[in-house]
C-alpha cells in the first residue's frame, strides 16, 4: 500500500478505531491461551475495543495464528490486519544461548545469523515482530534480568544490539517473510535498579545515561528497530512510559526515531502506583503526551483516550500519530496484501529445529561458554580417562533460560547424551547426586508449578550414586546451578550462590580428592570465591540452549577449544557490587603508591577486583602479546592511526582469542573511566604462527559527553591497551593533537 492510500485510510477510521490500534492484547481476547509475564489481573476491554484492536503477543503456531488473523478479519470493518508480537528472545524451537552467553561469544556476526534464524523459525510460526533485544546495560548480578542482556559495557552491547536487530529485521524491514520487527527495550537504563531489586527505582546522572546506557538503545535504532518498548523505572524521577524528556526529545527528535514506542506490560496503569498519574485517565494523558503509541496489556488507552479527545483534554492529532505509526509498521510487514506473512505449517515443518538451525545453535553454543580456571591440564579430558558426570545438571533438559517460552525441550540434548556421544560407555559414570533445588520457596510465585518433591530416602540414593560414580573414575564432571527460574524477570537475589545442597554435594566429593571439573549452569554471574580452591577447573556453561549437551561434551573432550570470553564481571563478595571494569579512578586510588594502606579507596575485607573480571576466558592454547605499536604517536582531528600487536599462539592447540582494545582518555574535562573498550576482533591462530592484529583510532572513537554536554574527543593524552582481557594487556600512548 502507498503512505497515500494509508493516510486515506486513517482519514476513513472513526476515532474508536483508531484508539483501538493503540491496544496490544494477549490471546486470551482471541479464544487463545494466556501466555503473558506479570501479574495476571482482568482488564476490562469491551468486545468492540477486541474487534478493532491493533495488536496481540505471545500466540504461537502456524494454524493458531492464521485463525486467529481470519476470525479477527472478518470482525474488522477496514480490514485492518492484526500485528503479531511475541517475546521471541533468544530462539523459538531452536534455543541459542541466554544472552549473556551471546555476549561472552564476542561474535556479533554469529549472534546476528543466530537472529536471522529466530527470524526464520518465528515468521514460519505466524509471529510478524519480536520483543527484543534487550541491551539494558547490567553491573548488578543480583538483578535476575542480567541474563537477558549482553553485559556490562556499552561498546560490546551496541555491537550485539545492532547485529541482532540486523538478524531479525534485514538490514531494512520489508514484506519478506522470513524477518520480523524487532522491539528494543527497555527504555531506558533499566538495567540500572537500586539495589538489583527488579522493578526498583533508577535513578543516575544524565551524564552516565548518555555515556553508558543510552548507546545501545542508539545502536538499535540507527540500525533501524521498528519498535522502542519503555521500561518500567524512572528515568531522573518519571516512569520512562510517560516520560516527555526520553521519548520524545531524546527518542524522536536527538535521534529521529520514527517507529513505534510500546510501553512494557501494564506500565501505563503503574504510572498511578508510580505516583504521577492520579487515575487511569491522568495516565492516558500522561502517557500518549509523553509519546507512547502502543499500550500493552490493560485498558489505560482503550478506555479514556476517547472521553480524553472529546472533552478537548489531549488533541485528536496525538491518536492519529500514533494509529498511523501503527499502520505504517504493518504496510511495511506486507499485512496489507498477506496479512499471514507466508506462514504455514509446511514452513514450520521444514524450518523448526532444522539439522542447519540446531548446527548454528551448536556453534553459537560452543561460543558462548568459558573456560574460568583450568588447573594442570585437567581439561581437556583424555581419551583414556574414567569420568564421573555427576550433578542436577547431568541430565536436565531444562537448559534454555527463563525466556526461552516456546523451546522445545524435548529437543534439548542433554549434558550426559551429548558426552555419550563422545565417550567410550565404558568410561561414563552417571549419578544425579541431587536435584537443583530443595527448597522451591526460592522461586517466589512459580515454587507451585515447579516444585519437585524427593523422599529423603532418595536424596540419600542420590548421594551414595554419586559417590560410588565418583570413587570409579579418574576425574568428576560436576554441573551445578542455579534453578532456571532463579534468574530472568522477577527473580532478583541478594545471595549469589549455589543452594547449600549443592556445595554439601561438593564438599562430599571433594574429600575423594579426585580432580573436579565444576559446570556452572546459571543465568547470572555467581561469586565464586568459595568454589575455586575447590575444584580443577570452572566452566560457566549460561544456559546453551537446545544444543547444549552436544557443544559442552565437544569442549571436554577437546573436540574443540574454548574461546569465550565474560562480558560481565565476576565479583568477588555481594558487597563489592556493582563492580565492573570501566570504573573512574577516584581521587584516591588504590593502585597509586604512596598512598598509605588505609586511607584509600577500598575495602577492609575484600579486593577491589572482581573474581574474574570483564574480558576474562581461557583456551586450551596460550597467546602471548608482543608489544603495542602506534603507525603513528599522535593523531589528528580527522586522520586515523593504527594500533597493533603481535599475538602468537604459543600452546600447541589451535585456538581462537579474542584480541581486545581499551582506551583511556587520561585527562578530560570530566572524569574519564580508566580504561574502555573500544574495539575487538576474534582470530584463530595456529599453534606456533603469529597475527598481527591492528585497531584503527580515529577523533570519532574517542569522543565523549563533555562538559560542554556536547559528543565530542578533547585533545590530550591517551594510552591504548591491548590484551587477552580488561586486567591483561600491553600499552602505549599516542596523542590526540588540537
Ligand atoms: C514484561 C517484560 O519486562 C518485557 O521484557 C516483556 O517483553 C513483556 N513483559 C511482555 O511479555
Amino acid at each position: 500500500m502507498k503512505d497515500e492510500q494509508l493516510l486515506n485510510l486513517l482519514d476513513s477510521m472513526t476515532l474508536e478505531e483508531k484508539i483501538a490500534q493503540l491496544v496490544l492484547l494477549t490471546g486470551e481476547f482471541f479464544d487463545s491461551e494466556e501466555r503473558s509475564i506479570g501479574p495476571k489481573q482482568k482488564i476490562g476491554i469491551s468486545q468492540d475495543v477486541v474487534d478493532m484492536a491493533g495488536a496481540v503477543y505471545n500466540v504461537f503456531g502456524a494454524e493458531e495464528v492464521t485463525k486467529i488473523q481470519s476470525d479477527y478479519l472478518k470482525k474488522n470493518k477496514k480490514g485492518i490486519p492484526l500485528l503479531i508480537l511475541a517475546d521471541i528472545i533468544h530462539g523459538y524451537k531452536t534455543v541459542f544461548p541466554i544472552p549473556l552467553g551471546l555476549g561472552s561469544t564476542w561474535n556479533p556476526d554469529l549472534v546476528r545469523e543466530c537472529m536471522e534464524i529466530v527470524a526464520d523459525e518465528t515468521s514460519a510460526s505466524g509471529v510478524q515482530g519480536t520483543f527484543s533485544p534487550m541491551v539494558d546495560l547490567v553491573r548488578d548480578p543480583r538483578w535476575g534480568r542480567v541474563m537477558e542482556s549482553t553485559g556490562e559495557d556499552s561498546f560490546l552491547n551496541s555491537a550485539f544490539s545492532s547485529a541482532m536487530v540486523t538478524g531479525f529485521q534485514g538490514e531494512r524491514l520489508d514484506a519478506s517473510n522470513r524477518s520480523i520487527a524487532s522491539c528494543v527495550k527497555h527504555f531506558a537504563a533499566y538495567g540500572a535498579p537500586e539495589g538489583g531489586r527488579e522493578y526498583n527505582t533508577v535513578d543516575m546522572s544524565e551524564r552516565r545515561l548518555r555515556q553508558d546506557y543510552l548507546p545501545a538503545y542508539k545502536a538499535a535504532v540507527d540500525s533501524g528497530s521498528e519498535m522502542v518498548m519503555t521500561s518500567f523505572n524512572t528515568v531522573d524521577g518519571m516512569p520512562a512510559t510517560g516520560n516527555k524528556w526520553l521519548l520524545q526529545d531524546i527518542l524522536r527528535e536527538e535521534w529521529g526515531f520514527q517507529g513505534i514506542v510500546l510501553s512494557d506490560y501494564a506500565a501505563t496503569q503503574e504510572l498511578i502506583l508510580h505516583g504521577v498519574a492520579e487515575d487511569e485517565s491522568d495516565a492516558a494523558r500522561l502517557a500518549i503526551e509523553a509519546g507512547l503509541d502502543m499500550d500493552m496489556k490493560t485498558s489505560v488507552f482503550a478506555n479514556n483516550l476517547f472521553d480524553l479527545v472529546k472533552s478537548g483534554r489531549i488533541s485528536e492529532g496525538l491518536v492519529n500519530q500514533a494509529a498511523l505509526r501503527i499502520l505504517r509498521l504493518k504496510n511495511k510487514l506486507g499485512l496489507f496484501e498477506d496479512p499471514y506473512r507466508g506462514a504455514s505449517v509446511q514452513r514450520e515443518q521444514a524450518t523448526l529445529l532444522s539439522d542447519g538451525n540446531r548446527k548454528m545453535a551448536r556453534e553459537a553454543a560452543a561460543q558462548s561458554v568459558v573456560l574460568l580456571k583450568n588447573n594442570n591440564a585437567v581439561l581437556p579430558i583424555q581419551s583414556d580417562k574414567k569420568v564421573a558426570l555427576i550433578g542436577p545438571y547431568s541430565d536436565e533438559k531444562l537448559l534454555c533460560g527463563m525466556w526461552a517460552i516456546q523451546a522445545d525441550y524435548e529437543a534439548v540434548v542433554t549434558l550426559k547424551e551429548g558426552m555419550e556421544r563422545l565417550a567410550a560407555q565404558a568410561s561414563l559414570f552417571h549419578a544425579k547426586g541431587c536435584d537443583i533445588l530443595e527448597d522451591y520457596s526460592v522461586l517466589g510465585g512459580m515454587a507451585k508449578y515447579l516444585s519437585v518433591d524427593t523422599s529423603p530416602e532418595d536424596k540419600e540414593h542420590y548421594l551414595r550414586d554419586a559417590i560410588q560414580a565418583a570413587e570409579q573414575s579418574d576425574v568428576i564432571v560436576l554441573a551445578l546451578g542455579e534453578h532456571m527460574f532463579q534468574s530472568g524477570e522477577g527473580a532478583s537475589r541478594t545471595e549469589l550462590s549455589l543452594p547449600d545442597h549443592q556445595l554439601a554435594l561438593l564438599d562430599e566429593l571433594s574429600l575423594l580428592s579426585k580432580p573436579i571439573v565444576l559446570l556452572l549452569f546459571t543465568g547470572r554471574p555467581l561469586v565464586l570465591t568459595g568454589l575455586v580452591d575447590k575444584v580443577a577447573a570452572i566452566v560457566q556453561a549460561w544456559y546453551p540452549g537446545t544444543e547444549a549437551g552436544n557443544a559442552l561434551a565437544e569442549l571436554l573432550y577437546g573436540e574443540r577449544n574454548f574461546s569465550g570470553k565474560l562480558s560481565m564481571s565476576f565479583p568477588h563478595s555481594v558487597g563489592q557490587i556493582p563492580v565492573y571494569y570501566n570504573e573512574f579512578s577516584t581521587g584516591r586510588p588504590l593502585s597509586v603508591s604512596g598512598h598509605s594502606e588505609r586511607f584509600v579507596s577500598k575495602y577492609l575485607d575484600a579486593p577491589n577486583a572482581p573474581l574474574f573480571p570483564f574480558g576474562y576466558g581461557l583456551s586450551y592454547t596460550d597467546f602471548k602479546y608482543g608489544e603495542a605499536c602506534l603507525s603513528h604517536p599522535s593523531l589528528n582531528f580527522g586522520d586515523a592511526i593504527q594500533v597493533s600487536v603481535d599475538v602468537t599462539n604459543t600452546g600447541e592447540l589451535s585456538g581462537d582469542e579474542i584480541v581486545q582494545l581499551y582506551i583511556r582518555d587520561v585527562t578530560g574535562s570530566v572524569v574519564r573511566p580508566v580504561k574502555e573498550l573500544k574495539g575487538f576482533v576474534k582470530v584463530n591462530i595456529e599453534p606456533g604462527e603469529t597475527t598481527t592484529v591492528s585497531f584503527n583510532i580515529n577523533e570519532e572513537l574517542l569522543r565523549f559527553y563533555t562538559i560542554e554536554k556536547e559528543y565530542k574527543a578533547e585533545p590530550g593524552k591517551f594510552i591504548a591497551m591491548i590484551g587477552t582481557s580488561s586486567d591483561s594487556f600491553v600499552e602505549v600512548e599516542f596523542n590526540l593533537l588540537p
